[in-house]
């Protein structure tokens, strides 16, 4: 498959698919025999005289022959784990394959890109406490195109010196420079420094993290406060994505990341295809975070709605899907016989009152030809010049602007609203047909598009249909994506050099913008995690997801409701009650190396990677991979049609009230029986851990391949909520 490139999701990606694939293509004609492989080595030696550089220039002098070696070490990961990338061929890449102390060589992949009402409709007003200290001590580092430094959303007014454990530095480049807010910049190959020009970045670092700015709205709509989770925070950036994100870099960016003290690391990156947890950069990068007690939140990626898009699928990720909130824009479209209907977009244009001819085009009558106006009607100028064209896909609307088209209506139910300059909106299919019916029906039809207008959608949160969904391909029995937080239509700040509309034609200077996908639900998840741990700054990484997963709102259904969970995970974000959950399921560095054993990686492998003795030789068969102490529990039956049974351990730690005792509760399901041994849990001290079993017995004739469930631990005061997912593979 051809790698991707120049895609910014939230603008072009999915209502330009099929331009910008085109466009990939003709990229990629290039020379495609020697490649830049990752040769991932696990951790760093404790040992103090090991020199990591001089070791990896050894390894590649043995299969580089020449004085060729230095041309071809790309980057060297010494810092918080030990690796290097390089330019390889085929035969040197297997020959390092080989070689003692790898644990995996990959080729470098290219990565997609994947204000603030949403705070408020999570329930983390403005007036919230904050553990205003801590929270100015908690630095969140963000992976990502960069950002634009001098956005008002980064300003350092009233924040103290740089905390004392910052190890970082301040290396963004040109005409960058850092501030009391913006602690850390670095840039990686690609780019020239650590400026963002597309905006994703900035967008990003914003939510999780930009000041409280009064007053910001986009062009008149939805305007207000505009705010991050933890405005308090620092932010350390390091801009790995030029627009795309190559693996070497992300590996280099987690490397500094480490090393450099940030306390959150988010990723707004996705990968297309999942991949196997040893050459997955994503993977190998947090799990070394993880180690140091760093937790990593990653978007889940924009692939859905169909089943296991997801590519975030490692334990130790925060894997966070899409939903809507409260707030839905939507315009008016008038036609020449005086009906209306509501349609979708964050059209910005007052109309004046003209209407304009309507003629319909499709990208899909085109038969792959967009140069030819006989074969393309959206390309033909003198047919689309100056009307609204009615198009089925949005590509035909894109080709037809191109051509002097004014406007468009497009046959397209999607839960975001893309921004336009234009009179431009999405209808759904029976308004389509009404309108199209129309245009045929009459000489002169006509349409006027009204500007946009923003109103309460009573339905939300729901998953976005774009939001990648499990089951996770990888490990099945790990629960994916994690956990559901706002990811569409969102308002945040915004490199004045991106892009600022979707229809990527009118270009302006934007401060703030609104956009969609899991880039925007991730920073939603790694504030709120910031949040929590500026309460709680002795939890684990496991422990403050554990935390933000047991005490989910639930989420209102999703674009294929029969994925459940796979869609949300364990709910909504919950910021409030996340500080007070009551029980954690944690998970420690040795659970999960014991997990990496059950999956079926060796003694040696487990070592390299965790850098201590592993103990795969003793795993005993009653715990497998389902017993790691997920906050969430997946149960696999491997043969349908068949009576099955299933059992699943699980440990609580109290983090509530010293004294407490809580019940189990089972939602039930129909035809199958789930018990929690034992059903009471008494605690007499804070951080005293308990065990107990669930065991799942179901019934023949069944053809349902999934079913879900959950277990609720009460004390009275806190609800403990974990879901039960019952799978069968087909
Ligand atoms: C820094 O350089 C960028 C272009 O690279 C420019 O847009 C920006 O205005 C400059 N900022 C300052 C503070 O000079
Ligand atoms: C966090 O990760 C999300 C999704 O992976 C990304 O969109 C966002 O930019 C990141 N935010 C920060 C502050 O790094
Ligand atoms: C309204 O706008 C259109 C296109 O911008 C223009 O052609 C037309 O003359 C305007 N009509 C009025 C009444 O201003
Ligand atoms: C598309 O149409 C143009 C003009 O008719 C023609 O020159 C060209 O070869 C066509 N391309 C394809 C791929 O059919
Ligand atoms: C509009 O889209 C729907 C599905 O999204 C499809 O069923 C319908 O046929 C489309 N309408 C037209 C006119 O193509
Ligand atoms: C769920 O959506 C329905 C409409 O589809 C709405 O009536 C209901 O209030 C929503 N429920 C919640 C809990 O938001
Ligand atoms: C683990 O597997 C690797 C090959 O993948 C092999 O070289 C090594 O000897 C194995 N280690 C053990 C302890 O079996
Ligand atoms: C917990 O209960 C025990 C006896 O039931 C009591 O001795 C102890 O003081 C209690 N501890 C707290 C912190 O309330
Ligand atoms: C299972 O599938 C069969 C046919 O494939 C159907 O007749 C039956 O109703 C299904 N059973 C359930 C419980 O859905």
């Amino acid at each position: 498959m051809a790698k991707h490139h120049v895609v910014l999701f939230f603008f072009v990606y999915l209502v330009l698919s099929s331009i910008i694939c085109y466009m990939c293509d003709a990229i990629e004609n290039g020379d495609e025999t020697d490649k830049v492989y990752i040769v991932y080595m696990g951790s760093l030696p404790k040992d103090a005289s090991y020199s990591p550089t001089s070791h990896h220039f050894s390894m590649l002098q043995q299969v580089v022959y020449g004085n060729d070696v230095e041309n071809r070490l790309v980057q060297s990961y010494k810092r918080s784990f030990n690796g290097f990338s390089a330019i390889l061929n085929d035969q040197q890449r297997e020959k390092l394959a080989g070689m003692k102390g790898v644990v995996s060589v990959f080729p470098s992949q290219e990565y997609h890109l994947q204000t603030t009402r949403s705070w408020d409709f999570l329930g983390l007003p403005q007036s919230i406490k904050r553990g205003k200290t801590v929270e100015s001590d908690l630095v969140i580092g963000i992976i990502d195109t960069g950002i634009w430094p001098e956005s008002q959303s980064f300003n350092d007014k009233g924040l103290g010196p740089i905390p004392k454990k910052w190890r970082g530095l301040c290396a963004g480049g040109g005409n960058f420079s850092c501030n009391n807010k913006i602690i850390g910049a670095r840039w990686y190959p690609g780019s020239v420094d650590a400026r963002d020009h597309f905006g994703h970045g900035t967008h990003v670092a914003s939510i999780v993290g930009g000041r409280r700015i009064n007053g910001v709205g986009y062009h008149g709509l939805a305007k207000g406060t505009i705010r991050g989770g933890v405005p308090s925070s620092r932010i350390a950036v390091y801009k790995v994505c030029n627009p795309n994100c190559r693996d070497d870099n992300i590996l280099a960016a987690f490397d500094d990341a480490i090393a450099d003290g940030v306390d959150i690391i988010n990723l707004s990156l996705a990968n297309v295809n999942a991949v196997e947890i040893l050459k997955d950069p994503l993977a190998i990068g947090s799990f070394h975070a993880m180690e140091k007690g760093i937790l990593t939140v990653q978007g889940a990626g924009n692939n859905g709605p169909n089943p296991s898009t997801i590519s975030s699928v490692a334990p130790w990720l925060f894997s966070v899907a899409a939903t809507t909130i409260d707030r839905q824009f939507i315009d008016k479209l008038i036609l020449g016989n005086g009906k209306t209907f509501i349609g979708k977009s964050i059209n910005i244009v007052p109309s004046n009152g003209t209407k304009f001819p309507i003629v319909v085009c499709s990208a899909m009558t085109c038969h792959g030809n967009y140069t030819s106006p006989e074969k393309c009607r959206c390309i033909d100028k003198k047919l689309v010049k100056g009307k609204i064209v009615l198009s089925v896909d949005a590509t035909g609307g894109y080709l037809a602007y191109q051509h002097g088209a004014i406007g468009s209506i497009i046959n397209f139910t999607y839960d975001r609203s893309f921004i336009t300059h234009r009179p431009s909106l999405d209808l759904n299919s029976e308004d389509f047909d009404r309108v199209q019916s129309y245009t045929y029906s009459t000489k002169y039809p006509v349409a006027e598009i009204l500007k946009s207008d923003v109103v309460q959608d009573t339905t939300a949160p729901k998953v976005a249909s774009f939001s990648s969904r499990g089951p996770n391909p990888i490990v099945p029995e790990i629960m994916k994506p994690d956990i559901g937080a706002p990811g569409v239509n969102i308002l945040a700040a915004y490199s004045p050099n991106g892009p600022s509309s979707d229809d990527a034609i009118f270009n302006a200077y934007e401060k703030y913008i609104i956009a969609s996908g899991t880039s925007m639900a991730c920073p939603h998840v790694a504030g709120v995690a910031a949040y929590v741990k500026s309460f709680h700054p002795d939890w684990s990484p496991a422990a403050i997801k554990s935390a933000i997963m047991t005490t989910t709102k639930p989420v209102n259904g999703t674009y294929n409701d029969m994925l459940g969970e796979f869609a949300y995970g364990s709910g909504n974000i919950n910021p409030q009650q996340a500080l007070h959950p009551g029980l954690i399921y944690d998970i420690t560095k040795q659970d999960y190396m014991q997990m990496l054993c059950n999956f079926g990686y060796n003694d040696t492998k487990v070592e390299q990677i965790s850098g201590e003795k592993s103990s795969c030789h003793k795993a005993s068969n009653r715990y497998l991979v389902k017993d790691i102490n997920y906050p969430a529990l997946v149960i696999l039956v491997r043969r349908p049609h068949k009576r099955f049974s299933g059992k699943i351990h699980r440990t609580v730690t109290n983090v509530g009230s010293p004294n407490s005792t809580y019940t189990a509760t089972i939602i039930p399901i129909p035809k199958i029986k789930i018990k929690v041994v034992p059903k009471l849990l008494s605690f007499k001290s804070l951080h005293e851990k308990q065990s107990f079993v669930v065991i799942v017995t179901g019934g023949a004739n069944s053809n349902q391949t999934m079913f879900s469930s959950s277990l609720v631990w009460s004390d009275g005061t806190h609800n403990v909520k974990s879901p039960i997912i019952i799978k069968r593979l087909s």
